[in-house]
């Protein structure tokens, strides 16, 4: 791939960033400031660029309307980051640090919830005919954070829990922007469910992968710090793949099950899982949900965008960050 995925709307994301710098300004300078320090922090844009380039991909022609419904879903996305942080206790997040810990944690809650309501204002006014969209998939979102709580340092998670719980926190708000881009086109069902179903599995593979990041990655290119999943007792699939390993995988039952970890504990969990085929076994299963979503693509007929979206996919198992 000589360009990255994004190129051929690289326009269209620098206008979703000018139009949430504006959009998050208040009466307040304080709340301003806060709500900039996350959008100017960076991140890669996935959901806006969902929604773009499924706009495009069937023909959109107005691309300020797939522009502001992409910066809600931005919006959006990255109050629940605000709230991820606060749950999680991390400290850093694109490489800065948290608003939490930049402010203070009762100013991140008020600043996320406010997030919340703009992002929820701006896809009102410029589509209300798919609020629902965005709704079902920020329900579906706090539903599989509740899963995914139930599951905390239990053992006896098994696949099927994880892909619940990754299907309510992350692939349902990919599948909305993508839908959303779709049906602000008024394109047929048949383009709503196609792009639809890419992005879902799409983002299962995304989410399975950010979960071998926190094994594997390097915080220089993630922008976050490695095993804070296991200082959490998150049930994540290499977790989950690792704790089935003959050898290391008793060991490492034991840590998960330890209400309270150590930085020593997190040290040999990661050492464990890393020991065993589990990220493999995991990059192996994220490849299989990006063929699944590529399978989507056979009925959107060719174009940039399309291109543009199979690059996406392939950039998903590959990226470092
Ligand atoms: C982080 O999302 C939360 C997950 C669903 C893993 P991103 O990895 O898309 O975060 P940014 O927006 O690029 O920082
Ligand atoms: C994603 O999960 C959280 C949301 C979907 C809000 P993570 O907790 O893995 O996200 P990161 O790793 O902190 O970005
Ligand atoms: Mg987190
Ligand atoms: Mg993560």
């Amino acid at each position: 791939m000589s360009e990255p995925w994004h190129s051929c709307i690289s326009g269209e994301l620098k206008m979703v960033e000018e139009l949430m710098m504006h959009d998050l300004e208040s009466e307040n300078p304080e709340l301003t400031e806060m709500c900039q320090y996350v959008i100017s922090s960076g991140g890669k844009r996935l959901r806006p660029a969902l929604c773009i380039m499924s706009y495009g991909a069937v023909g959109g022609e107005d691309m300020d309307k797939p522009i502001k419904v992409g910066a809600a879903f931005e919006i959006i996305h990255s109050a629940t980051l605000i709230h991820d942080d606060i749950n999680d206790q991390g400290e850093i997040r694109r490489g800065r640090k948290t608003l939490h810990k930049e402010y203070t944690i009762s100013k991140a809650i008020i600043a996320g919830d406010y997030m919340f309501a703009m992002g929820f204002r701006l896809l009102a006014a410029e589509a209300p005919q798919i609020v629902d969209y965005i709704v079902e998939a920020s329900a579906s979102m706090g539903a599989g954070e509740f899963v995914q709580k139930d599951f905390e340092h239990a053992a006896s998670v098994r696949e099927e829990d994880y892909i619940r719980i990754i299907t309510g926190k992350t692939a349902k708000l990919f599948e909305a922007a993508s839908k959303s881009g779709v049906a602000v086109a008024n394109a047929d069902s048949a383009m709503l469910e196609a792009l639809g179903n890419y992005s879902f599995y799409i983002g299962l593979a995304f989410q399975i992968v950010d979960d071998t990041l926190d094994v594997t990655g390097d915080p220089h290119s993630t922008g976050k710090a490695v095993g804070t999943d296991l200082i959490e007792g998150k049930p994540t699939l290499p977790v989950i793949y690792a704790m089935e390993d003959p050898v290391h995988g008793p060991r490492l039952v034991e840590l998960f099950e330890k209400p309270y970890v150590t930085v020593d504990d997190v040290h040999e969990a990661l050492e464990l899982i890393r020991a065993t085929d589990a990220v493999d076994r995991c990059l192996g299963r994220a490849e299989e949900f990006v063929d699944q979503a590529v399978g989507y693509l056979d009925q959107v007929p060719e174009s940039v965008y399309k291109t543009a979206l199979l690059d996406l996919a392939h950039y998903i198992v590959s990226r470092d960050r």
